[in-house]
């Protein structure tokens, strides 16, 4: 499924759509039959400048100063903002894209664009058109843009910190008392500067731990698991492909790795079936479906082709789908984000059976929602091996300021309601939706952990390996990918959150591995999945520097650590001083 079928998809399109089947192509039809509900006239718009290359290096600067920021280099997308290098915008024709980035997709926090001149606008979408299977230019620093993350900004208000405050052995807490108005600070546009790793960064943990590189040349690797054998099984997602790495060298590399499986659409989640110490199937999340593959311990490819187990709702927005299994193997959850930032539900089909937790039966059968109102649990859902408990890490709404809405870590509750769109932790209501639904006022649940707002919480993981000091044992270990909605960057780290070796959480979690943001504000790495490895060392993947990260203890240095957390729990007053 290389750039071939794409290109080769989006020409013959019209003409033999029926002749494909592959899961992609059906996407690009999909969506290429209403980019954004894009009315028929605006498809017959030509582009006027088509084709000429003054109009392209102009598009090239336009980009630089209104969209980048935003969208990032080359159109690879950042933290919540969509691609527009791949997807659906390189099917779409100019007309429609034109029309989109006049009109902006506003309460979602796409502006509009319509203060450009017309000749500007086109200009743009020759660029954008340009970027079709674009590879950030990772060989060389990017000038950093207008909006990068002021390194001079005044100290973050208490409670909130940001990159600048972030480091290992910092704890955190934010509480319900603790957020600002919804609008008292503008909504930022400050997506990360994306910069080669300089040869003298690398991620930093605490006193005690050491840092190296597992994995390097990697595809956009996402989410992380484990197998019960201890291979380490890695979502690629853009090139939809899953990958094994087995057993470690001295200077701690993967020993031997493999293809698993390939020509996925989009996988993120893995989880394998039944739960114990000898899993027969492989269950992958794509962004439309869950599929699964025959499996034997051991073995470094799938069994068989892939079963398909269950469709999943996949219109538009965000694309991650993660699953996990009860540990009775009785019940499949499956987490699948909201289309949109902030559209009503009641109003916008597109959001059915979205920003929930879904359950299945292994069979892909009796679809309920489990939990709801939680905006994009698809970056990470686990269960505590010690309680048999769910817990999920959410990526929570947008254009609402820099300290709102706070992202989260919570064990969720069957049944539960968690907000999304009308309410926010518990009963804040959200001002574009004033009014709306009062009885849900006081079923809006509170989450168990606050986190910065707009960090992009990823893949979370419980740390149960024989490596780490005892107070580790239990505590969970989440992925922050990183903010583009704050105007001083935060998250780009993983996290501890604490559960005090008994699986209930006390709202503060710590800085964990820091280092991913350049003092200029340029990030290099951005943490997704999270994993514990066999000999107990905790993996991270990273899809900035496309790599895995491998964290293991070395010393006796965390003691610190662990008498700081024990002996006075920090307050929000000194969380970041
Ligand atoms: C403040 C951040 C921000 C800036 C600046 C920005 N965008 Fe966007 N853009 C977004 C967000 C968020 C979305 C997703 C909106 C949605 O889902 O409705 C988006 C969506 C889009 C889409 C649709 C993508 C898709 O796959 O559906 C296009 C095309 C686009 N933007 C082009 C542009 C162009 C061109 C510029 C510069 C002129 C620009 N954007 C500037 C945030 C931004």
């Amino acid at each position: 499924m290389g750039g071939t079928l794409r290109f080769t998809a989006q020409i013959v399109l019209c003409l033999v759509l029926a002749v494909f089947s592959s899961p992609f192509v059906s996407r690009l039809i999909a969506q290429d039959t209403r980019f954004h509900n894009a009315p028929v006239s605006s498809r017959q718009q030509k582009n006027p400048y088509a084709g000429q290359t003054a109009a392209l290096s102009a598009g090239a600067r336009l980009y630089a100063l209104n969209c980048r920021s935003c969208h990032g280099i080359n159109g690879k997308g950042s933290g919540n903002v969509p691609p527009l290098s791949r997807g659906a915008v390189q099917a779409a024709p100019d007309g429609e894209i034109f029309w989109f980035i006049t009109k902006g997709s506003v309460d979602n926090g796409m502006p509009s664009w319509a203060s450009l001149s017309e000749q500007k606008r086109w200009q743009i979408v020759s660029y954008v058109k340009s970027l079709k299977n674009a590879r950030p230019a990772k060989t060389d620093a990017a000038p950093p843009s207008s909006t990068a993350s002021p390194t001079h900004a005044p100290a973050p208000a208490p409670a909130f910190t940001d990159f600048r405050f972030e480091q290992p052995g910092k704890f955190h807490k934010i509480t319900v008392q603790d957020l600002p108005a919804p609008f008292a600070t503008h909504s930022a546009s400050n997506g990360p500067d994306l910069v080669a790793r300089p040869s003298n960064a690398w991620p930093k943990a605490p006193e005690g731990f050491s840092v190296q590189q597992y994995a390097t040349g990697l595809e956009n690797p996402r989410a992380l698991r484990t197998a019960p054998n201890g291979d380490v099984f890695l979502a690629e997602s853009s090139s939809g492909a899953i990958k094994v790495f087995r057993g470690i060298t001295s200077d701690g590399k993967a020993q031997q790795s493999d293809t698993f499986a390939s020509g996925l659409n989009q996988p993120y989640g893995i989880a394998f079936y039944p739960p114990g110490n000898n899993p027969q199937w492989v269950y992958i999340g794509n962004v439309d479906s869950v599929v699964r593959y025959p499996y034997r311990t051991g073995s470094l490819k799938a069994g068989g082709p892939a079963q398909h187990i269950a469709d999943l709702p996949h219109a538009e927005g965000h694309w991650t789908r993660d699953i996990q299994f009860s540990p009775d193997g009785k019940k499949m959850f499956v987490s699948v984000g909201s289309a949109s930032n902030v559209d009503d539900p009641d109003t916008t089909p597109e959001e059915k059976n979205r920003a929930d937790i879904l359950e299945f039966t292994p069979d892909g059968s009796g679809m309920r929602v489990y939990a709801s109102g939680i905006r994009n649990p698809g970056g990470g859902i686990a269960i505590d091996p010690k309680t048999g408990e769910l817990w999920c890490s959410v990526n929570e709404r947008d254009g609402l300021g820099d300290n709102l809405v706070p992202d989260y870590i919570t064990h969720v509750q069957d049944g539960g309601f968690y907000g999304w769109p009308w309410w926010y932790i518990g009963a804040h209501q959200d001002p574009r939706h004033k009014g709306k639904h009062p009885e849900l006022k006081e079923k809006a649940i509170v989450p168990d952990v606050l986190l910065q707002p707009h960090n992009a919480s990823l893949e979370i993981t419980f740390y149960a390996g024989p490596q780490f000091p005892a107070d580790y044992q239990g505590d969970i270990f989440a992925s922050e990918h990183g903010s583009w909605n704050r105007s001083v960057r935060s998250g780009y780290e993983v996290i501890r959150v604490p559960l005090h070796q008994q699986g209930r959480a006390s709202g503060e979690y710590e800085d964990f591995l820091t280092g991913f943001v350049l003092d200029n504000g340029n990030v290099w790495g951005r943490p997704v999945g999270v994993t514990v490895a066999q000999d107990g060392s905790l993996l991270v993947s990273d899809d900035g520097s496309n790599s895995i990260w491998r964290v293991s203890y070395t010393g006796a240095g965390s003691q610190k650590t662990a008498q700081q957390h024990g002996s006075k729990g920090p307050t929000s007053k000194d969380a970041h001083n």
